[in-house]
């Protein structure tokens, strides 16, 4: 009997993912030989994935005024950022640390905006200093915060206010956001009184408005209610003489983790842009703030099998990269494919992938069938978006290193932290 893997293409991140004469490859670069030239974990981003992603957007957006805001926190490498700002990009960051990247990367500042329902005032004066071109508001507090900062500063805030839709968007509730009873956004039915007073302060101009109903949406339905929601919104706001210039639908769009089939961001676009001309808003500026969908297909975690482990009731598969590499199974019981660099024909047997880290929570993929040997290596599929972003340094594991391909290229873009970088900041 073969026990080969079948349909290769069918991989999440194919065809950037692929086997290619019994090897993972991501485009043309074999992964066996990243994983013995910058050892493991290691994560590998194909260049081609991410593009390619941006021009599914790109082309269902075509001909309209619309900004493609990436919302950096899904992956905030810098050789990531400048290829997204180079190819016409702007940023969605929700702290100081986020600004700093994108100036790093040379981003114009008025393609960023700044997002998250804590900014302080330090964030604010830095946000007004660089000149970011929207504050995307999140409470009536942070309303009059952001007025008194910007006079201070001597400036004006261009703010748009975060509405929430009450729209459920069918997905994780730790990533649902659209919904009552979480803290993002000002509730619908107080909108208008939130614009009314943006609108009386001096430090503020009012720019847009703004929604995001939460991540990994699968589904098309959600983001048409939203759209729904929103344009009611802008009408009842522009009926009581308050202008709206751009409206941002945030991000949200899913990824395929285990056969999921969100719709493709370019019929997605296609879809709602019919919408928002048979409203009448289809001249508006239209921004998106999309994550996961630009870089989480384009990204695998490599790791090494150190020990198999048999038990009474489960199998373990002990490898080299934890919950500190991966959080998303531990955070949210999140799936990601794991597949042999290399596989085996073997009957396989049925693990739970687990990382070294003292915790039950550390596990990277559970029941899993597989064929492998201590030494084989192993890759997490989908690992591009909120892998490295939300890595940590948990049992003093220095965090993986990062490579991009770009053809038959690879580069490192993060060299692997030492153990002295750790505790470079400590004192006895
Ligand atoms: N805009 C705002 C205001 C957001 O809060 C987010 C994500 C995005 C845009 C981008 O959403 P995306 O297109 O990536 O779905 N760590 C979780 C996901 C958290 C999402 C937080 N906000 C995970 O690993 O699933």
């Amino acid at each position: 009997m073969n026990h080969l893997p079948s349909e290769p293409s069918a991989l999440p991140g194919g065809p950037f993912v692929a086997y290619n004469g019994g090897q993972l490859v991501v485009e043309q670069v074999e992964l066996r030989a990243l994983a013995a030239q910058h050892g493991t974990p290691l994560f590998v981003y194909s260049q081609a994935a991410v593009l390619s992603a941006l021009a599914a957007y790109q082309r269902g957006l075509a001909g309209r005024k619309a900004l493609i805001c990436y919302a950096m926190k899904a992956n905030s490498s810098l050789a990531i950022l400048k290829l997204l700002a180079e190819a016409g990009c702007g940023f969605d960051i929700v702290s100081s640390g986020e600004l700093e990247r994108a100036l790093a990367v040379g981003a114009e500042p008025a393609k960023i905006i700044f997002s998250g329902v804590g900014k302080t005032r330090h964030e604010m004066r830095h946000a007004l200093h660089a000149g970011v071109g929207c504050f995307n508001v999140e409470s009536l507090a942070e309303l009059e915060v952001l007025d008194a900062v910007a006079r201070e500063c001597g400036a004006v805030a261009p703010v748009s206010i975060r509405v929430n839709p009450n729209v459920d968007a069918k997905t994780h509730p730790y990533i649902s956001t659209g919904l009552k009873g979480n803290k993002f956004g000002i509730a619908h039915e107080d909108a208008l009184t939130a614009y009314q007073r943006a609108a009386a302060l001096p430090g503020l101009r009012v720019v847009g408005i703004d929604c995001h109903i939460g991540s990994q949406i699968t589904e098309e339905a959600p983001y048409l209610e939203a759209m729904d929601r929103v344009l009611d919104l802008v009408s009842t706001i522009e009926a009581a003489g308050i202008a709206i210039h751009h409206i941002d639908f945030g991000g949200g769009l899913g990824i395929n983790y285990n056969g999921d089939t969100p719709p493709q961001a370019d019929a997605l676009w296609t879809l709602l842009l019919a919408r928002l001309d048979a409203r009448g808003f289809g001249n508006r500026t239209i921004m998106i703030e999309p994550g996961r969908s630009l870089v989480g297909n384009a990204g695998v975690c490599i790791t090494e099998v150190q020990y198999l482990k048999p038990g009474e009731q489960k199998n373990f598969c002990i490898v080299d990269a934890a919950m500190n590499d991966l959080p998303r199974p531990a955070l949210y019981e999140a799936f990601h494919q794991i597949v042999p660099l290399q596989p085996r024909d073997a009957p396989p047997i049925t693990y739970d992938v687990v990382g070294p880290v003292c915790e039950s929570g550390d596990w990277l993929g559970r029941d899993r069938d597989l064929a492998v040997q201590p030494g084989d290596l192993l890759a997490v599929l989908s690992a591009g978006a909120y892998s490295m972003s939300m890595s940590s340094n948990y049992n003093t594991r220095p965090r993986a290193a990062e490579v991009m391909v770009d053809g038959g290229n690879a580069r490192v873009i993060r060299k692997r932290e030492s153990v002295e970088e750790l505790w470079r900041l400590e004192s006895i």
